[in-house]
Order: structure tokens, then C-alpha cells, then sequence
């Protein structure tokens, strides 16, 4: 028999004050699911609705990527500054810690190696391994002008679709192939149709026209690092991102190829989370780095 309430303290059910109809901070995403706006909100930070995703996921069609060969020395130092590490199973189960508190975005599309048609991907991730590893978002690559581009975009349909049970986000991360040109009108193109067929938030590139890219993607964008730069000009970059439109970055070589992997992550965070300018962090990137 459950017991009966005896308590002698007045009820209060706070008559004079209506429950609040919460709204939801994130760009596109307030008519979702429980589950889907808790998983987003691991990975965006709810204070600034920001997120600095750290990405080391290349190895999965480039093997032992510079700065990627042992990942136990040089990425895991690194992930307690991340809000989400964008990994593959294989990496996250030999190597990371699940005691660590970073969400995971999971790399969920593969196949072709860097010797065949990149284009050529399928999905390499069941919803149910994703779900036993607690993953907060899985990402799908679409080739947008790509020779696969129709299968690319059905891999991240039918995740989105297989996802959608489950409550877990679909990253859709637009891939340029070598031949088209990444400008605002390519990017632009491939950010909407990622958005209109699913995707709770995109991967792209930073262009210039970037604002217009933005306000036609009605979910949130993240920007990746790309090849190597100098610090300067990749903290330039993120914050011109951000104050573009961009939620966020997933950056990768800029970070890990850094002389300094440690500073230049916390000074990607102070742009990304803290509206610091790309010189004041790169000073601060500096100090880090001579400490
Ligand atoms: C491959 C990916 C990579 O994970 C990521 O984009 C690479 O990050 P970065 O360009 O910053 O090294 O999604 O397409």
C-alpha cells in the first residue's frame, strides 16, 4: 500500500502565478521533442547558445591524420575544453573517457577512403550503437553537386528519419568536393537542402556573404576549421563567423595542428563563448602558449 500523504504542511500550488510556457534558446529548434532539445542542449551551451565543437574525426577516410596519430596523447588533454568532441566510435571507445563530461557527436557516414570517390558514402552507424553510447548528435555527410549526391542525401534522410525515434539530432555536414566553388551561393544551396530534409544543424564552411547563408539556414550553423592557418587568422575567422550568424564552430586541424593545441581551443572559446576579438585572443592564445 503506498502511504498516504501526512504531511501537515499547507499546500501551495501558487494560484496567483501561471506556469510558464518555456521557450527554447536555439535557432529552429523549439518545436522538438524532450529528449532532442536535451541532447541539443549538451552540445549548445544554453547560457550563450553557442557551442565550440572540437572535431578529430578525419581519420575515418584519412587514417593517421597529422596531429591525429596518437590521439590518446594529443586530443584527450584537449577535451575537457570542448562542449562536444566529433569522433568515431572506433576512437571513442579505445580511447576516450566516459567519465569525461563533453557530449559526443558521432561520426555516422563513411566508406570511401581518401583513394576512392569521397562522395561515395553510406551510413557506418546503426541508431542503436549511437543510442548505447550515448552520443548527443550523430553527423551525416552530404555531397551537394557531388557524383553521389542523391545517396548522400538519402544517408542523412534515413537517419534523420531513424533519429527522429530516438530523439537524437542529425548533423548534416556539407562537403565541398575539390572542383566546386566554395562560395555563398554553393554554401547557401547546400546548408538549405541539409535543413529542409532534416538536419537539426549543419556543418559548413565560412564564406564571405556569410550573413546571407545564415539567415537562409532555419538551423543552427557550425563552422568548420578547414586546413591549417595561422592562429590569427583562425580565431578572425571564427569570430567573423559568429558575428555572421554562425552558433557555433567544429573546428579540427586549426586546433590540433596548432603549436599549441590547449591554448588555441581556450582561445577559440573566449571568441565563440565570451564575444572576445580575434586580436585580444590571439594574445591571449599567446600567454597561454608561453605559460
Ligand atoms: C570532414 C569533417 C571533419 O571532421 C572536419 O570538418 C574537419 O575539421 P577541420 O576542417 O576543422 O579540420 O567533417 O569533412
Amino acid at each position: 500500500m503506498p502511504e498516504m500523504d501526512a504531511s501537515t504542511k499547507t499546500k501551495e500550488y501558487f494560484l496567483d502565478i501561471p506556469q510558464a510556457n518555456d521557450t527554447f534558446f536555439l535557432k529552429g529548434s523549439a518545436n522538438y521533442d524532450w529528449g532532442m532539445k536535451n541532447r541539443l542542449s549538451r552540445i549548445f551551451n544554453p547560457a550563450t547558445g553557442k557551442t565550440v565543437m572540437l572535431a578529430f574525426d578525419h581519420g575515418y577516410f584519412q587514417g593517421p591524420t597529422t596531429g591525429l596519430e596518437r590521439i590518446d596523447m594529443t586530443i584527450k588533454p584537449l577535451a575537457p575544453f570542448a562542449d562536444a568532441l566529433m569522433c568515431t566510435r572506433g576512437i571513442l571507445r579505445s580511447i576516450m573517457n566516459p567519465e569525461a563530461g563533453s557530449a559526443v557527436v558521432m561520426r555516422a557516414s563513411g566508406g570511401p577512403s581518401i583513394l576512392k570517390d569521397l562522395s561515395n558514402e553510406r551510413l557506418a552507424l546503426d541508431v542503436e550503437d549511437a543510442l548505447r553510447m550515448n552520443v548527443s548528435a550523430v553527423a551525416v555527410q552530404v555531397f551537394i553537386g557531388g557524383d553521389y549526391e542523391t545517396q548522400s542525401v538519402i544517408n542523412m534522410t534515413n537517419m534523420v528519419d531513424r533519429c527522429n525515434r530516438y530523439g537524437i539530432p542529425v548533423l548534416g555536414v556539407t562537403a565541398v568536393g575539390q572542383e566546386l566553388t566554395r562560395d555563398a551561393r554553393y554554401i547557401g544551396l547546400a546548408t538549405r537542402i541539409l535543413a529542409e530534409l532534416g538536419a537539426a544543424f549543419v556543418k559548413t564552411y565560412y564564406v564571405e556573404d556569410f550573413p546571407a547563408v545564415a539567415a537562409a539556414c532555419p538551423v543552427p550553423i557550425v563552422i568548420a576549421g578547414g586546413k591549417k592557418m595561422t592562429e590569427l587568422d583562425a580565431l578572425t575567422m571564427a569570430r567573423d563567423a559568429i558575428d555572421a550568424g554562425a552558433s557555433g564552430v567544429d573546428m579540427g586541424r586549426n586546433i590540433f595542428q596548432s603549436d599549441a593545441p590547449a591554448a588555441m581551443i581556450q582561445a577559440v572559446r573566449k571568441v565563440v563563448h565570451e564575444n572576445m576579438g580575434a586580436m585580444e585572443a590571439h594574445e591571449l592564445y599567446l600567454d597561454l602558449k608561453h605559460a
